[in-house]
């Protein structure tokens, strides 16, 4: 069982990625590189939109700056802010990404895990050929640039695929579950959309934290739930559990679907009800009535951003690597096939994560 004051140690350094975010000064002459090759296969586009506007195309290696690690891509994984910022909508995220008419950062992907290639100047615990998992900018292509604090390394016992699926989705999990929710052994714990990427993690973090847990998704996935270690699953095509009467002291919607006072209905008195993610109604009802909801009454309801820290990720890696937790592991795509993945995941009944595999030409 995991404490949370045990597993609350060290510092903060970021928020959750931008892909293809920022760009300071590249500083080619500081880095140690281990394939020379200039050009790179990657996953652009110029234009928001559907999928469709995802291309294989040939691009020129990035090159880390001082602070950052060039890394070998071997396995991607989609997440939803994938899809979000591919689509440009709602407006405010144009707004957040910096490209009004058209996108600024044109190669999408987050997660990763790979080898590290090269190195920056400023780069003190990575070097070449260490093998590393966590987020970057751009992770569908065959290289990536990443600052050195949102990677570690990837425990010895556990695959690229597997490293790959966590960073995002049991980051997510785990801080609004340890961080926001402030998650007790024995409370009674309620994992809304407890089938995608985030809920999967979330049912089985919840459990090493001791909670009596209770996982909601649809007749299909009911059997992965419990196998997941979920206490009780609630079919919500069958049954409406904030009608049934049960109370509970954490609520964490990974994928929200309801109005915000259904969920505090569901809560015990002092209960908490954390947001991370679902339809955009319910992210503006969780952003603005959920502080004006939590003044006036003793429920807590909030929403709530992960951040990626390499603290965390080594910490869920080594749940991992010690056989805690489990990624599920839905659906595989080359990289050629990346806008097929994330059509995929936008219908929004992926099961578990959707991972892309890189090949690479010899050097
Ligand atoms: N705030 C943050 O920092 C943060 C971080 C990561 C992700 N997010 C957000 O969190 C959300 C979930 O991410 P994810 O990676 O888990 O997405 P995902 O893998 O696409 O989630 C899909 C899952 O949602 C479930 N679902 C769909 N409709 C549902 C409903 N009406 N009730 C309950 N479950 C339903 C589906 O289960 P069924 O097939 O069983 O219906 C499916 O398994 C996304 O909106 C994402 O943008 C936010």
């Amino acid at each position: 069982m995991l404490s949370t004051a045990a597993t609350k140690r060290g510092e903060r350094h970021s928020i959750l990625p931008i892909p293809g975010g920022p760009v300071r000064r590249r500083t080619c002459e500081s880095v140690t590189r281990l394939d020379y090759r200039r050009l790179m296969k990657a996953i652009t586009y110029t234009e928001y939109g559907p999928p469709d506007v995802l291309k294989l195309t040939e691009v020129e290696k990035p090159t880390p700056m001082d602070n950052e690690v060039l890394i070998r891509v071997l396995v991607a994984s989609v997440n939803p802010l994938d899809w979000r910022v591919l689509r440009g909508k709602p407006f405010f995220i144009r707004l957040l990404m910096g490209g009004l008419r058209r996108p600024k950062a044109t190669r999408p992907g987050a997660d990763v895990a790979g080898k590290v290639e090269a190195v920056g100047r400023s780069v003190t615990g990575l070097k070449p050929g260490d093998e590393v998992f966590g987020t970057c900018r751009g992770s569908f292509a065959e290289f990536a640039c990443a600052p050195e604090e949102k990677l570690a390394l990837k425990p010895a016992g556990i695959s690229f695929e597997e490293a790959a699926a966590l960073p995002v989705a049991a980051i997510s999990a785990l801080q609004a579950l340890r961080d926001k929710g402030g998650i007790r052994p024995g409370q009674k714990v309620l994992i809304d959309g407890a089938s995608g990427g985030v809920g999967t993690f979330a049912i089985q973090i919840a459990k090493q934290f001791g909670a009596d847990v209770t996982a909601v998704c649809s007749t299909g996935n009911v059997e992965r739930a419990r196998s997941l270690g979920a206490d009780h699953v609630i079919d919500y095509k069958r049954e409406d559990f904030t009608k049934s009467g049960q109370r509970y002291d954490l609520i964490v919607a990974a994928n929200s679907h309801r109005p915000i006072f259904d969920y505090r209905r569901a809560l015990t008195r002092d209960g908490t009800y954390v947001m991370i993610g679902g339809g955009w109604s319910q992210i503006f009802q969780a952003l603005l009535l959920g502080p004006l909801l939590s003044w006036i009454g003793s429920r807590k309801m909030t929403f709530f951003m992960a951040r990626i820290t390499r603290t965390d990720l080594a910490f869920l890696g080594d749940l991992l690597a010690d056989g805690k937790i489990v990624p599920v592991l839905d659906r595989r795509y080359p990289l050629r096939d990346v806008a097929e993945a994330v059509r995929y995941l936008e219908d929004g009944h992926a099961k578990g994560k959707v991972v892309i595999t890189v090949e690479h030409r010899e050097a």
